[in-house]
């Protein structure tokens, strides 16, 4: 086309398209949990478009918030579908993040020379999750307000600067107007943050190349096949298949991902019965509550997503393909998922009998997980080894999984 060649007689459009996604190299094996990545970024794309129609006639104003999502529900066209996209695209995002997190522990994604991919992924999730803390403030409903109210107290036991802190978040002695037009400012700002870390990400991805279920160095050319029309079609396909389940929960049941409370107005002199977070804030709100002492109990909840930074250097074991080939560390694995889902149910009942105690050892039991990694790692190595694994697992110990020469 006319128009292209003149493009790439001035800029690489051309070549850079080839060479970072038709032609890209990827590895034949990669099944369908390599589909989430993808999927994240299609979200992240819808959050923002629908964020942006409803910034348009949403009003940062605590006289005014919750009666503008009235109106764009009510009289704003098709306003109700791009408040429940948006909402229930939020609910999505956590759950596709998870399942994404989950597939790179599981196939041990975040092992050398894929650590910066890792943790630039994990600065993507701390940014997902101030982005939501945000948006679920802009309604103005009685969860909006008094789960904001909790978690920037949290913010308090920070030593030294915490009041401080609490005051610039909240830009008031209370939860209040200013901290409204603030969370809107920042929540609109958030996205873009998460736009450019994505592009690292990328690029990052793009160096180092995507790992896949076997692990194993992928040498030969017939290991790998172009990203067009392999995973093109493949994470087209994927797409369809989220979006029937999307789709369903948005015009079925959009209230799902709710909190019933949040339909009554933010009232600042009556706390609701009983206060709990989205869903995908549950299981760090366990972890939370599970500890006595605040201080600790907040300790211990940022550390529950930090010491997922340190994965790389936990695991000890040199097996390829992380839970394919390591029967041990499936079952870890797999225990880890139960007490997750454990944590989840924990974080969303009051704190009272048995759950008090089933909560902590549950903590416990996460950070167990960590802890353990490395004498597990270790000894299930030398075990496999000593029983003998056929000679690819050998073979591959010691060189880094990339795919053919760069
Ligand atoms: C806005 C959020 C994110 C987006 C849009 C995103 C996007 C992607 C995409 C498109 C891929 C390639 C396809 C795939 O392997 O699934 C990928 C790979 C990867 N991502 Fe993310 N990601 C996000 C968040 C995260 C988070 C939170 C983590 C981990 C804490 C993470 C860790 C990784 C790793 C380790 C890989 C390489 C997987 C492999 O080759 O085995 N990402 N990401």
């Amino acid at each position: 086309m006319k128009i292209i060649n003149w493009i790439d007689a001035r800029f690489p459009l051309t070549p850079f398209i080839k060479h970072e996604l038709t032609e890209y190299k990827t590895p034949a094996n990669l099944n369908y949990w390599w589909n989430f990545g993808s999927l994240a970024g299609f979200i992240l794309m819808l959050q923002i478009i629908t964020g942006l129609f409803l910034a348009m006639h949403y009003k940062a104003d605590t006289n005014m918030a919750f009666d503008s999502v009235e109106y764009i529900m009510r009289e704003v066209n098709f306003g109700w579908l791009i408040r429940y996209l948006h909402s229930t695209g939020a609910a999505a995002f956590f759950a596709i993040l998870y399942i994404h997190i989950l597939r790179g522990l599981y196939y041990g994604s975040y092992r050398k020379p894929r650590e910066m991919l890792w943790w630039s992924g994990i600065a993507l999730l701390f940014l997902v999750m101030g982005a939501a803390f945000m948006g679920y403030l802009l309604p103005w409903g009685q969860m909006s307000f008094w789960g904001a109210q909790v978690i920037t107290n949290l913010f308090g036991v920070i030593p030294f600067i915490g009041d401080d802190l609490v005051l610039l978040l909240r830009g008031d002695f209370a939860v209040g107007d200013a901290t409204l037009t603030r969370f809107f400012a920042l929540h609109y700002l958030i996205p873009f943050l998460i736009v450019g870390l994505v592009v690292i990400h990328l690029v990052t991805l793009h160096w180092v190349k995507s790992t896949n279920p076997s692990g194993h160095s992928l040498q030969r050319e017939s290991d790998a096949v172009p990203f067009h029309p392999y995973y093109t079609v493949k994470d087209l396909f994927g797409l369809m298949v989220f979006l029937l389940v999307f789709l369903s929960f948005v015009f079925f049941s959009p209230g799902s991902f709710i909190e019933a409370d949040n339909y009554i107005p933010a009232n600042p002199l009556q706390t609701p019965a009983h206060i709990v977070p989205e869903w995908y804030f549950l299981p760090f709100y366990a972890i939370l509550r599970a500890i006595p002492n605040l201080e600790l109990g907040v300790v211990a909840m940022v550390a529950s997503i930090l010491i997922l930074a340190f994965m790389p250097y936990l695991d000890r074991s040199r097996i390829p393909g992380g839970g394919t080939n390591r029967p041990i560390y499936r079952l870890m694995f797999l225990a880890f998922l139960i007490d997750i889902v454990v944590l989840t149910y924990v974080g969303k009942k009051p704190p009272e009998g048995m759950l008090v105690p089933i909560g902590q050892v549950a903590t416990l039991v996460y950070f167990g997980f960590f802890a353990a990694m490395p004498f597990v790692s270790k000894w299930e190595e030398r075990w496999l080894l000593s029983k003998s694994v056929p000679g690819p697992v050998q073979e591959n110990l010691d060189k880094p999984i990339t795919l053919g020469k760069r």
